[in-house]
């Protein structure tokens, strides 16, 4: 994969040439072995794009259940390692990278286990349950020196660098409204980790840090969040709305739900024209730049497994010894996070043992 962007897909204004640079090319990332902890669906995905995309591999993958991790190597990882207990995963020597991917509320105590083995390590989004949690996990990576990153894939997509070249050219001109949302139909089982309290479940975490962590890339932090929700039977919420209001005047106008099924549209509006995203947003997907003079212009991404750019993106970092990735910082983490809590907040969701 040398060229990703497609010079077909631009109207004149917005050229291949205009975008070269900003979207990286996977295989030039080095190989980095990677260590799967928790052998559940957003791991196989993961995987897939690993294997398929970029030069490194996953090695070893731990399981609670060495049946489930054997399954899933021969499924996912074609000869890599099994291992029985996170704990013997983390001890894995030839493994450079862990990437946490069980749920919410395991995030906090999968992250230290790694960091304190001396990993690197990735963890599924949202880093953790709250803010509270997450400055624990920075502070352990900070004191060990190792990589650690939330996984929020969505920032490293080709779509993504695209249109911020677009908005850094002052194609739209100044940000002013971000609208996104991440509606997604579940059926409701209180036992499903979008329902369980126990599992730190509910519609912000799950969906919600998607348009929420959107919105932070383009405006960054808000100085004020207004939410308003429902909860489900089991006490999490499961429809929620969020204002989010800037310094500047802009704002930012989010939703998500897991009752209902959502286009995850985003639309980015400027002072001279606007960007269009009109599904999915968070998945590699195209948009379309809307100038106040009626002209346009498009963009679509390639098509692959999404999960391979961050994979990348940790890669090229962990080979040049940073402890973060620039594209999400501790900071962005951090203050992401502070938006879901104040959120949830509002909206009475607390989880056993906060
Ligand atoms: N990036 C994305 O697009 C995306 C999409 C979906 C989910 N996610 C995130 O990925 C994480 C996992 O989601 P998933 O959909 O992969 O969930 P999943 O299929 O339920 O897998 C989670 C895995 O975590 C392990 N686990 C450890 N303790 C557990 C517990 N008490 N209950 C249940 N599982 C436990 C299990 O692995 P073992 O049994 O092998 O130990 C399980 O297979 C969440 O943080 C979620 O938000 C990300």
């Amino acid at each position: 994969m040398t060229d990703v962007v497609d010079p077909s897909s631009f109207a004149p204004r917005l050229t291949t040439t205009d975008l070269a640079g900003t979207v990286p090319d996977l295989l030039a990332a080095p190989p980095v072995r990677w260590g799967v902890l928790g052998a559940g669906d957003i791991a196989a995905s993961f995987s897939a794009g690993v294997r398929e995309r970029t030069a490194s591999s996953v090695v070893a993958v731990g399981s609670r259940d060495l049946a489930r991790a054997e399954a899933f190597t021969r499924a996912h990882a074609p000869g890599a390692r099994t291992h029985g207990s996170y704990a013997d995963l983390v001890a894995d020597d030839e493994v450079d990278v862990v990437y946490v991917a069980t749920p919410h509320s395991h995030h906090l105590e999968h992250a230290l286990l790694a960091i304190r083995a001396g990993k690197h390590v990735l963890v599924e989004k949202p880093l953790t349950r709250s803010a509270r949690e997450a400055a624990v996990v920075v502070e352990a990576a900070r004191a060990a020196g190792v990589f650690c990153m939330e996984a929020m894939w969505t920032r490293f997509l080709p779509h993504v660098a695209a249109l911020r070249s677009v908005i850094a050219r002052g194609e739209i001109g100044e940000v002013v409204t971000v609208a996104a949302d991440f509606d997604v139909l579940f059926a409701y089982d209180p036992e499903h980790r979008l329902f369980a309290p126990e599992l730190a479940g509910g519609a912000l975490l799950d969906l919600g840090v998607y348009p929420v962590a959107f919105a932070h890339d383009l405006l960054g932090a808000p100085s004020s969040i207004t939410a308003a929700g429902t909860r489900a039977a089991t006490g999490v919420d499961d429809h929620v709305a969020m204002i989010l209001r800037y310094d500047s005047g802009a704002h930012a106008v989010l939703r998500t739900s897991s009752r209902s099924p959502g286009a995850a549209a985003a639309t980015i509006t400027g002072t001279r024209g606007r960007i269009e995203i009109p599904r999915q947003f968070l998945t590699p997907t195209g948009f379309r730049v809307v100038r106040a003079d009626g002209s346009t212009a498009a963009f679509e991404s390639p098509a692959g497994e999404g999960k391979a750019y961050e994979a990348a993106e940790v890669a090229r970092r962990v080979a040049a010894g940073h402890v973060q990735s620039p594209r999400m910082t501790w900071q962005d983490t951090l203050e992401v996070m502070a938006i879901l809590d104040e959120a949830r907040r509002q909206v009475g969701v607390v989880y056993p043992g906060e």
